[in-house]
């Protein structure tokens, strides 16, 4: 017997009663959050929620009084032992020994995919995704929006592609604008080939801050001017400066994404579509969306009502294209390319106008795959800083988080030596990283405390990890028992029983987060696990 089927059983008992298609009331039965009361039951089925998702008309007003007189004409059989009514909920309690046999059976089975091949899945249809996230732009700090962005669109990535989804990860890089030109120029005289080659992201961003000092001077910004011209000409020597900046960039990115156990699909970025903006420009004046203004620049008009005028700028006076124009280029080649059935941008919340924006222009344009892009934002982290200043690079803030973890180790009479102990402190500490900032909704701002993330108990990632680490240890004590060496009757007992309950939600907490890809459910679910499981 699989977990699902307790789900199951009762839907098609209650089915018969309440003369319903069970694959109806499966949704509106639910495992029982375990509290710190004693539990009610283990399933719940809540009336209202049948009633919500429009599958009864039978019933009726005075959900109390139904859902008494539901209970008395269920019966108990092999699967369920209990039934009761509560305020509005029928509630159900499974045979206790089927119950731990079921769960352990199928956690022991299903491994890493416990809870992803639930029932509640199967009528959510495999959907190919575009997730585009991190995207740091070159020469300049990759600072904790890009950071948040990298962790965020991974986690959505990784859970759409553990439910069977197919996956596509873009990493989108700010790698074009006149912001190359100064680098072209600063490069010329402040650059050093091996200082580029050893660390690219740190030299460009020097090279970057002193040609800005030195950008005041008009011969500076006339060199810088001429060199961006140069690469839009395509200027052989010039692209070849230009591409050396960026492929360097890319493999440092792909170094340091690896210790965060990020990869993406494609490497794009501005620099793919000047071209193809131009076009889409051509396509905004032959559908009449194009307007000129006084200035020369032109514009989308987005008002909805007559008297709030809202317009886009998507072409500079100069006739050359701006990021929104860029975007739209992108998004309409990666419909081409990909075919996708949905697109995610994960960015702060900073840019919502601008991919707003976005959406907007594609729907005029005639594009309905519109309502299917998505933007993902999250709120802005206070105050995270490093020992050496600002967070400006990615590296950074890991080893940060590696040698502050290292340090608490060390600190810790009760820590014992590891043979590993820098590689454990970088997985801790970026578990502690991660746990901090998913605790909360994503839109929230939060104020960022290193002492916070990594205290070792608590909510935190260093204490999951503990309990990860513990369970890890008691599997491999116990590594070669059979499952029917299992002696079910000490699962019996309330502890054991409420952690069995706990293992009955995790595919209703999965199918939360991946509805409204908020990883705060998984985290909270896990925080429970531990408290269920820590001595
Ligand atoms: N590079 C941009 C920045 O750092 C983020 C890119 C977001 N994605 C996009 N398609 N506009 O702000």
């Amino acid at each position: 017997m699989a977990v699902g089927s307790f789900r199951r059983s009762i839907a098609s008992q209650l089915s018969k009663v309440l003369d319903l298609p069970p694959e109806n009331l499966i949704k509106s039965i639910s495992a029982v959050p375990v509290s710190k009361k004693r539990h009610v039951a283990d399933f719940q089925l809540s009336l209202a929620s049948v009633i919500e998702n429009g599958s009864s008309d039978c019933l009726g007003q005075d959900l109390h009084l139904q859902a008494q007189q539901l209970a008395e004409r269920l019966k108990c059989d092999s699967v369920v032992s209990e039934i009761t009514a509560g305020p509005g909920t029928v509630n159900f309690t499974i045979n206790r020994e089927l119950l731990a046999k079921t769960v352990l059976q199928q956690v022991w089975k299903d491994g890493s995919e416990y809870g992803v091949k639930s029932e509640l899945f199967s009528a959510v249809p495999r959907q190919k995704a575009v997730i585009e996230f991190s995207s740091p732009n070159i020469a300049k700090k990759f600072h904790i929006g890009h950071l948040r962005s990298t962790i965020v669109g991974n986690f959505i990535a990784n859970i759409k592609a553990a439910l069977g989804h197919e996956v596509v990860r873009i990493n989108y890089l700010g790698d074009w604008g006149m912001q190359f030109g100064l680098l072209g120029v600063g490069f010329q005289s402040f650059g050093n080939q091996e200082k580029l080659k050893s660390s690219p992201l740190q030299h460009l961003f020097e090279v970057y801050v002193q040609i800005n000092k030195a950008a005041e001077d008009e011969n500076t910004k006339k060199l810088a001017k001429d060199f961006f011209r140069k690469l839009e000409e395509h200027d052989e020597q010039t692209l070849s400066i230009w591409k050396q900046f960026r492929d360097l960039s890319i493999e440092e990115y792909i170094r340091i994404y690896k210790r965060l156990g990020v990869h993406f699909d494609e490497y794009s970025g501005e620099s793919f579509y000047q071209e193809k903006a131009q076009e889409v420009l051509k396509m905004l004046e032959d559908k009449g969306l194009l307007q000129k203004t006084i200035k020369g620049t032109g514009v989308v008009d987005l008002s909805e009502k007559k008297d709030h005028s809202t317009v886009s700028t998507v072409m500079r006076s100069d006739g050359t294209s701006l990021y929104v124009t860029r975007d739209l280029a992108a998004a309409i080649d990666r419909m081409n390319k990909h075919s996708w059935d949905t697109m995610i941008y994960v960015t702060d919340k900073s840019q919502s106008n601008h991919f707003q924006h976005l959406f907007q222009i594609l729907k005029l344009m005639g594009y309905d795959w519109a309502e299917r892009c998505q933007h993902v934002s999250f709120g802005l982290i206070q105050g995270m800083k490093t020992r050496r200043g600002e967070v400006i690079f990615l590296e950074d803030v890991l080893n940060e988080v590696r040698s502050r973890m290292l340090q608490n180790m060390t600190s810790t009479k009760t820590t014992k030596a590891l043979q590993d102990a820098v590689e454990t402190a970088e997985k801790v500490g970026l578990a502690a990283l991660i746990i901090q900032d998913f605790r909360g909704l994503l839109s929230s701002d939060y104020q960022f405390s290193w002492d916070r993330a990594l205290q070792s108990r608590g909510d935190t990632g260093v204490f999951l990890q503990y309990t990860h680490a513990r369970l890890h240890s008691l599997e491999q004590m116990h590594g070669n028992a059979e499952l029917t060496d299992v002696n079910v009757a000490c699962l019996l007992e309330p502890d054991a029983i409420s952690v069995l309950q706990h293992l009955l939600r995790y595919d209703e907490v999965l199918y939360r987060s991946s509805q409204d890809l908020q990883p705060k459910h998984i985290v909270s679910y896990l925080l429970t696990l531990r408290d269920r499981t820590a001595p």
